[in-house]
């Protein structure tokens, strides 16, 4: 096998996440660009991209391709909602035929989970990862704009059925679900989920991130500890920026839960990854603007080795990470907006 590439600060960049659509079946409050529901208009705003923005199949195979070459071997599909993109179960076909990708990973909303569930194990999905805030279908419908929590429900009792290794990604945001976290708690001792939650980034539309919805992980932990010891994982799978525990509760029960912090704790020094937005542009890190525009590359006629270059260069030149250690500074951040649809998280 191929050895990945090391950045300057001794990384090795071996995980590729491409955001395959900024269009989405939900508006999350903490995502979308706008509370405005009308993706028409968001496209002639500039908001949402046109389809001839985004890298067509071919030359997101070709991208994958090259970096599989130069040694990355983890690949996540992330959005907007890769399920909303037409094709992509024949995509995935497609990238499951790639020599040297060990597995193929999906980030979704879990709305179109219990359409594609059968389609995407067929295809060699092995694990998913679904966002959600809250188990309360009218809090999801305030949360996310639409009402698709039984969906998203359905969804993921079929995938478990089919044998999936399911995440439950949780945002967590004071006032919104913090009175949910125990109950998450409880789903993750209920069922074979491992339940993560997330501390609240500065990322999404303008107006979404206040510093009073910040929650740091350390207090969630505090919270979920309620129901019983928390003891760290023997091993952290995939070194992955989750810090995953076994909660056991006094009379036996277990489940596990896990905690990301990219704020109070961040991983950037163990950062193994590298994005392809949703409009081809490579970004080395997801708190730093700095992006190299590769669908101008692929446009352009560029070759194999102008491509390889490109992703070499942007790796090399990866941030050595953010520096929002706290909520002050987060604050600064909120206060640019941000394009989380795009980037896929
Ligand atoms: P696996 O560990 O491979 O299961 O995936 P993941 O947890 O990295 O991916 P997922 O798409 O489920 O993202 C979970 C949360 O972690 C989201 O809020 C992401 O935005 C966040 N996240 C993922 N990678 C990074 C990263 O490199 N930096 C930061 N700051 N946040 C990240
Ligand atoms: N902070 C933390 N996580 C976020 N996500 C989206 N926006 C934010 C944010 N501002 C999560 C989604 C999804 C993952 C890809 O990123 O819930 O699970
Ligand atoms: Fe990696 Fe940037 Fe996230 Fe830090 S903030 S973990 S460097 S992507």
């Amino acid at each position: 096998s191929i050895s990945p590439i090391v950045d300057q600060f001794s990384r090795t960049i071996s995980y590729l996440r491409l955001s395959l659509t900024d269009r989405c079946n939900l508006r999350c409050m903490y995502c979308m660009p706008s509370e405005d529901q009308d993706v028409e208009k968001h496209v002639k705003t500039g908001d949402f991209l046109q389809h001839s923005d985004l890298l067509t199949y071919e030359e997101l195979l070709r991208v994958v391709r090259l970096t599989v070459s130069l040694g990355m071997n983890k690949l996540r599909l992330t959005g907007g909602e890769p399920l909303v993109r037409k094709g992509v179960v024949q995509f995935i076909e497609e990238l499951s035929r790639i020599e040297g990708l060990d597995q193929i990973r999906l980030t979704t909303n879990g709305v179109l989970l219990k359409e594609y569930a059968e389609d995407l194990y067929r295809s060699g999905v092995r694990y998913i990862n679904v966002s959600l805030d809250t188990l309360d279908p009218d809090k999801f419908k305030k949360i996310t704009g639409r009402d698709r929590f039984r969906q998203v429900w359905a969804g993921l009792q079929k995938a478990l059925d089919l044998g999936f290794k399911i995440k439950i990604n949780v945002v967590a945001m004071k006032g919104v679900n913090d009175d949910e976290f125990v109950d998450f708690g409880r789903l993750a001792l209920e069922y074979p989920f491992h339940v993560r939650f997330i501390e609240f980034m500065p990322v999404g539309g303008k107006n979404s991130w206040q510093k009073d919805r910040f929650i740091r992980g350390e207090d969630i932990r505090t919270m979920i500890s309620t129901l019983g010891s928390l003891q760290p994982f023997a091993i952290q799978h995939g070194a992955g920026p989750a810090r995953m525990y076994d909660l056991v509760t006094p009379d036996g029960q277990t489940g596990a839960v896990g905690f990301i912090s990219p704020i109070s704790h961040h991983f950037c020094d163990k950062c193994n990854r590298l994005r392809l937005t949703s409009e081809g542009k490579l970004r080395a890190c997801l708190l730093k603007d700095e992006e190299t525009d590769l669908k101008k590359i692929l446009r352009g006629n560029g070759s194999d080795q102008d491509i390889m270059t490109a992703v070499r260069q942007t790796i090399i030149d990866k941030p050595q990470g953010h520096s929002l250690q706290n909520e002050t500074e987060a604050e600064e951040k909120a206060r640019s907006g941000g394009t989380m649809s795009r980037i896929g998280g």
